[in-house]
């Protein structure tokens, strides 16, 4: 399973689609065709890890900044994500690597394009209302 990114993704802020981008590549490299050993996947998913937390530091440090009314909701769902991220990783270590990679294609693309459609969306559009309004006082 692999997602193409498009404009139905955007935010509407360049730096928060291209991290979104970034992640679909890498999470896209799970669905694809071709063959991943173990080690290989293993590699991906600490790539996944790295930029994850990288990515999410950064909306958290925006919506902190802008005083967001639903941060502390938003980072438990990046907790959660994380979290899984590493649970997937063990699995990795002990299930039939197959089978594992369909299940982490799986799950990560659905997750991240729900949460960029919905909490991502949500708190960009806060967050230009907001400085819309400054504008205008
Ligand atoms: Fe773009 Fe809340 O992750």
């Amino acid at each position: 399973m692999t997602i193409q990114w498009d404009t139905s993704l955007s935010v509407g802020v360049d730096s928060i689609d291209d991290d979104h981008k970034k992640l679909l590549n890498i999470i896209n490299a799970f669905g694809s065709d071709d063959e991943k050993s173990r080690e290989e996947l293993t590699v991906l998913i600490d790539e996944l890890l790295d930029y994850t937390r990288y990515h999410f530091e950064r909306e958290e440090e925006m919506m902190a900044e802008n005083g967001y009314y639903q941060l502390e909701e938003h980072k438990q769902e990046h907790g959660q994500f994380i979290k899984k991220l590493m649970e997937l990783g063990i699995m990795l270590d002990t299930e039939d690597v197959e089978q594992t990679r369909k299940e982490t294609s799986q799950f990560l693309s659905m997750w991240l394009s729900r949460h960029i459609r919905w909490s991502d969306m949500n708190y960009v559009s806060c967050l230009i209302l907001a400085d819309k309004a400054k504008a205008q006082a």
